[in-house]
């Protein structure tokens, strides 16, 4: 059974409440946070104080996506808001390992997001030090995105990667995942579907995220 991060970002956010409850009762096992700074990425969402009360309305791991640079000055307070999960961008760490080892030393899950033009070979000497790979299947930023379809090529190459190490390196995917293309990319090698729209303009979120976990790799 894949593993469906729902996606905060796609919520109202004047009912974020009624979102975490949805998200509790449902299947699914992470709940995605996006976090932006407006300078990685062309829009700011929301920071450290949501989490902070977001944690507390919800029973599922905290999947924290930092879409902001210098992750490491905030990484600890992000801690302290309670992400289980912290997914840093290979494009704004130039200390990578470092930035890897900040997280884990705290007691978090590390992993690394790759933006569409990042290939995934790049990550070839980072990989068994993290607990997932994050492919970007949009430009990261907004929801409700096209899904990039190169991305399948992609999560192919790494699933190959991680399969040949013997690793147990889990392998999300972010941006534009639907009901439609999902099995694609579990066929692909995917382990985490992250949805943002596809769950929260759905007429039934529940039945939604239901649907989105039945495919196995
Ligand atoms: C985009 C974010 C995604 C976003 C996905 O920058 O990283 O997590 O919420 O939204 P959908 O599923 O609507 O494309
Ligand atoms: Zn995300």
């Amino acid at each position: 059974m894949s593993i469906v991060a729902p996606s905060l970002l796609a919520a109202n956010f004047l009912k974020l409440e009624e979102a975490c409850k949805m998200v509790n009762e449902s299947e699914a096992d992470w709940l995605h946070l996006d976090v932006m700074d407006g300078q990685f990425v062309p829009n700011i969402s929301f920071g450290i104080p949501v989490i902070d009360h977001v944690r507390k309305a919800t029973s599922k791991i905290c999947d924290v996506h930092l879409m902001i640079e210098t992750p490491e000055n905030l990484v600890p307070a992000f801690k302290k808001a309670g992400a289980d999960n912290i997914i840093v961008h290979y494009e704004v760490c130039p200390n990578l390992h470092r930035n890897i080892q900040q997280i884990k030393e705290l007691g978090m899950n590390a992993a690394v997001a790759v933006n569409p033009h990042t290939p995934v070979f790049l990550l070839e000497d980072i990989l068994a030090d993290l607990h997932h790979v994050l492919i970007m299947t949009v430009n990261p930023g907004f929801g409700g995105q096209k899904f990039i379809p190169h991305s399948i090529e992609k999560i192919k190459q790494l699933r190959k990667m991680i399969d040949e190490k013997k690793l147990n390196v889990l392998i999300e995917v972010d941006g534009g995942v639907t009901i439609e293309n999902a099995k694609e990319l579990v066929d692909a090698g995917a382990d985490v579907l992250v949805a943002g729209n596809t769950v929260f303009s759905s007429e039934n979120p529940l039945e939604t995220i239901k649907q989105l976990k039945k495919f196995n790799r």
